[in-house]
C-alpha cells in the first residue's frame, strides 16, 4: 500500500482518497495506488460499494505526460480500467475540479458518476496532439451521443457540471461543497435500491442510428475542414469514434489503440507536448523566487485610446478591472470608447457574451483628459504613438501624478525601455507591457525587464498575464524585443523572394501548407500596405502600389485583387510593378522549389531566435517558441522555430544558412551560437 492513498471504511462503503500532488496525475504511483485499493475492497467481503475519490485541487486531472515517450510500468492506465470495471462491487467516481483524459476515463470505468457544481470533465488529449487512449473514444459517444462525443473531444473542451449531467456524462450533482460525504449518502442510496451495475462500454443505444451509415462523420469532417487542417489527432478522433459506432467494443478499443500510437510517435504530437510545458515554463524566472511578492492591481490607466489602448482596455474591463482612460481630446477619447463598445457589442451578436456583462465592463471605464485622474491606479500602461519623445513625455508626465508604488508600464513594440524609464524619478517602478494586435484577443504578453526593473514589478508583470488570460514571456531590452525582431526576419526573406521573381502566392502557400493561417503576402494586404510602410522612403513594391493607392484589403487591393466575397486573384498589376522595382534595383532572378522557398523564409528566424538567446533578451528557447506561437500564430503543431529546428537538424539548417550566405549575403550568416551548438551536438 503506498502512502499516497488513504482507505477508510463507512458503514458497508470503502472509500479510497488519492492525494499526489498538484493534480493527481496518473502516473505509475498512482495507478498502483488505486489499483490496490480497488483489490483491496474486492476482497471485503463487509464492503458493498466503493468511492473513488482524490484530494487536492482536483480529480485525476490525466494521464502523467511526462510519463510520455517512456515504457510505462504495470499497471498501466487500461489495466487500472479493467480492475475497477470487473469490481464485484458497485463503484463510484466522486469528482471535483477538472477530471481531465484518463483521468475522466478512470471515472467513466465506474458505474457512477457524481461531482461538485464547480467541477468540469473534459478530454483535452488533442491539445498534445493525442487521442484519449483508454477508452474515451469509445465510451463517450455511448454514454452522450455521437455528435456531443465528436464535438467534446476534437476540441478538447471543459464541461462544465450542469451540462455534464444533462449529457449523461455525470448521474448526479451535489448539491453542497461536501463532495465526501454526498457521495457516501449517494453509494448507500444505489446499495438500497440495489441500483444496476451499468457498464459504459456495455451500452449501445445512442450508436444504433448512425450504424452503417458514415454521414454524420463526413459531414463533421468537410464542415470543419479548414479548423482541422495539419492536425492528424482530429482525424485520428473522428475515425476512433466512427470505430466506436461500427465495432464491437473490444475490436473499436483495439482500433482507438491504433490510432493512439499512430498520434503518439507523430512529431505533432512531440510538438504540442513540448508547447504544453513551454507555456507553464515560460513564468520561472530563475533569479526572482517563487515568493517574490507581487504588487495588487486593482485598478489601471491607460494612455491612449486608439486601437492598441482600446484593445489592452479590454483584456482588463473583461477580468472585472477598472480602467481609467486617458485621451488629449475629447473627440478621440469618445471614439476610442465606443470602439470598445462595438467590439463587445460584436461578442453579444455571436453569443459569446450576455447583454449583462457587456454593461458591465462598459461600467467599469472612466474617460479622463487629466493626468491627475490616475492618482490612485496601481498601474498606468501608456500606448501613444511609437516616438521616444512622446513616450518620454508622457512617463514624466506620469511619474508627476502617480501615487507611490504605481507600476509604469509602456505598451512599445520596439523602444528603450531603459531610455524611457530616464524621464521617471522611479525606474524601478517601470516595465514594458508589450501586447499584440489586436490586444484583446492574441494571447501573448511580453514582459520587458529593464535595467531597473524591481523583482517585484517583473513579478507582478508576469503573475497579471494570468488574470487577463495572456501567456508571458519575459524579455530583456532590445530592439523589437523577441517575437518581432524574429519574425521581422520571415517579412524580409518574403520582400525579397518576391524581388528575385519568386510568385508571390507561391511564397503565400508555402507558409500556408507549413500551418500557417496566412502567407506573409496576403497579410500585407490585410494589414494594409500604408501601415506596413509607414515613414519608409526606400523604393519597394510595398511603396509602389501605396504610391497608386493600392493600400490592400481596405482599398483597390494591393498584390492582390479582391472580389466581393474576399477571394483574392493575383494582381497583375502589382506583378508588372514587382518586375521593374526588381529591373531598378538590378535584382537576379531566381527559380526555388517549395522546399527552398520554406527555408529561405523561416530558417532566418530560427538564426535569428539563435541571436536572441545568445544576447540573453530571451531565458530560453522555448520561450521563443512560446512567443511566437502565441503572438504570430506559428502552428502550434510545429512547436515554434525553436523546436522545429530541433526536429530539422541543427546541422542541416546551420549547413543550408551558410549556402544562402554563399548565394545572397549575409542577411543568412549564421549566429555564433547555432554554431557552436551544432559543433558540439547540441540542440536549442
Ligand atoms: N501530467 C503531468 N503534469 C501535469 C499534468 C499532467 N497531466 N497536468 C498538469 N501538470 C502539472 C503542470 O505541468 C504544472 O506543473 P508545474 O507547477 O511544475 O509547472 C502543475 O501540474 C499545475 O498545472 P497548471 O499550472 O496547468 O495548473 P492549473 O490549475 O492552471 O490547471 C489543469 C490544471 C487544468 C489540470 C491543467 O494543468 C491541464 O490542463 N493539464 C493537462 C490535462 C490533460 O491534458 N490531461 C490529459 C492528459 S493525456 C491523457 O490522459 C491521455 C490518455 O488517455 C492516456
Amino acid at each position: 500500500m503506498t502512502t499516497l492513498q488513504t482507505y477508510e471504511i463507512h458503514g458497508d462503503v470503502a472509500l479510497i482518497t488519492i492525494d499526489s500532488p498538484p493534480v493527481n496525475a496518473l502516473g505509475y504511483d498512482v495507478r498502483k495506488a488505486i489499483v490496490d485499493g480497488f483489490e483491496k475492497a474486492a476482497g471485503d467481503s463487509g464492503v458493498n460499494a466503493i468511492v473513488l475519490t482524490c484530494k487536492g485541487r482536483t480529480f485525476f486531472a490525466g494521464a502523467d505526460i511526462r510519463e510520455f515517450g517512456t515504457t510505462q510500468k504495470s499497471p498501466v492506465l487500461p489495466e487500472v480500467i479493467s480492475t475497477i470495471e470487473s469490481s464485484p462491487k458497485l463503484t463510484i467516481a466522486a469528482m471535483h475540479g477538472t477530471p481531465l483524459g484518463g483521468g475522466l476515463e478512470t471515472a467513466l470505468a465506474c458505474h457512477y458518476r457524481i461531482a461538485l457544481p464547480t467541477t468540469r470533465v473534459g478530454l483535452p488529449e488533442v491539445h498534445l496532439g493525442l487521442l484519449p487512449g483508454a477508452g474515451g473514444t469509445q465510451k463517450l459517444p455511448r454514454l452522450t451521443s455521437v455528435e456531443a462525443a465528436l464535438d467534446i473531444i476534437t476540441s478538447g473542451r471543459q464541461v462544465k457540471s450542469e451540462e455534464a449531467l444533462s449529457l449523461g456524462i455525470l448521474d448526479k450533482v451535489c448539491s453542497s461543497e461536501d463532495l465526501v460525504k454526498e457521495a457516501l449518502g449517494y453509494a448507500n442510496d444505489l446499495v438500497a435500491d440495489n441500483a444496476p451495475r451499468v457498464l459504459v462500454r456495455e451500452r449501445n443505444d445512442k450508436l444504433a442510428e448512425h450504424k452503417g451509415s458514415a454521414e454524420i462523420f463526413n459531414t463533421f469532417r468537410s464542415k470543419n475542414a479548414r479548423r482541422f487542417r495539419g492536425f492528424l489527432a482530429k482525424e485520428n478522433i473522428t475515425k476512433a469514434i466512427q470505430a466506436a459506432v461500427e465495432l464491437p467494443f473490444e475490436e473499436g478499443l483495439m482500433r482507438e489503440r491504433e490510432l493512439f500510437m499512430e498520434l503518439m510517435e507523430s512529431r505533432a504530437s512531440a510538438a504540442q507536448r513540448h508547447v504544453f510545458f513551454a507555456e507553464r515554463e515560460t513564468i520561472k524566472i530563475p533569479d526572482i523566487p517563487k515568493t517574490t511578492p507581487v504588487r495588487a492591481i486593482d485598478s489601471v490607466g491607460i494612455v491612449g485610446a486608439g486601437t492598441m489602448g482600446g484593445g489592452i482596455a479590454m483584456n482588463f474591463l473583461s477580468a472585472g478591472i477598472p480602467v481609467t482612460m486617458l485621451e488629449q481630446k475629447q473627440e478621440a477619447l469618445d471614439h476610442g470608447i465606443s470602439v470598445i463598445q462595438k467590439n463587445y457589442q460584436r461578442s453579444v451578436k455571436s453569443g459569446r457574451m450576455s447583454e449583462a456583462a457587456l454593461e458591465s465592463c462598459m461600467s467599469l471605464i472612466t474617460p479622463s483628459l487629466d493626468y491627475a485622474d490616475f492618482s490612485t491606479v496601481d498601474l498606468v500602461i501608456e500606448a501613444v504613438f511609437e516616438t521616444m519623445e512622446i513616450k518620454k513625455a508622457v512617463f514624466s508626465s506620469l511619474d508627476a501624478v502617480v501615487k507611490d508604488g504605481c507600476i509604469l508600464a509602456s505598451n512599445t513594440s520596439y523602444l528603450d525601455i531603459n531610455e524611457i524609464a530616464t524621464s521617471t524619478s522611479r525606474p524601478q517602478d517601470v516595465i514594458g507591457l508589450h501586447f499584440f494586435s489586436p490586444a484583446n484577443i492574441m494571447p501573448l504578453l511580453e514582459v520587458v525587464r529593464g535595467e531597473k526593473s524591481d523583482l517585484e514589478v517583473i513579478n507582478t508583470g508576469m503573475r497579471l498575464a494570468k488574470t487577463i488570460r495572456k501567456t508571458p514571456v519575459l524579455s530583456r531590452v532590445g530592439w523589437g524585443f523577441i517575437a518581432n525582431r524574429v519574425m521581422k526576419f520571415r517579412s524580409l526573406q518574403a520582400d525579397s523572394l518576391v524581388l528575385q521573381g519568386i510568385n508571390p502566392e507561391t511564397i503565400d502557400k508555402v507558409i500556408y501548407d507549413y500551418g500557417f493561417a496566412m502567407g506573409p503576402i496576403a497579410m500585407k494586404d490585410l494589414v494594409g500596405l500604408d501601415v506596413i510602410g509607414r515613414g519608409s522612403t526606400e523604393l519597394t513594391v510595398d511603396s509602389e502600389l501605396v504610391s497608386m493607392d493600392r493600400l490592400g484589403q481596405k482599398k483597390n487591393g494591393g498584390y492582390y485583387d479582391y472580389d466581393e466575397n474576399r477571394q483574392r486573384t493575383l494582381s497583375p498589376i502589382a506583378m508588372d510593378l514587382i518586375k521593374e522595382v526588381a529591373a531598378k534595383k538590378g535584382v537576379k532572378q531566381i527559380t526555388a522549389d517549395e522546399d527552398e522557398i520554406l527555408a529561405r523564409l523561416l530558417y532566418p528566424v530560427i538564426n535569428e531566435g539563435a541571436k536572441v538567446l545568445d544576447e540573453g533578451i530571451a531565458l530560453r528557447s522555448s520561450d521563443i517558441d512560446i512567443a511566437c506561437i502565441k503572438g504570430y500564430n506559428w502552428p502550434v503543431y510545429q512547436g515554434g522555430p525553436m523546436f522545429w529546428a530541433n526536429t530539422v537538424g541543427l546541422d542541416n539548417v546551420l549547413n543550408k544558412l551558410r549556402e544562402f550566405e554563399q548565394q545572397y549575403g549575409d542577411a543568412f550568416t549564421p549566429s555564433p551560437y547555432l554554431e557552436k551548438l551544432v559543433a558540439e551536438g547540441k540542440e536549442f
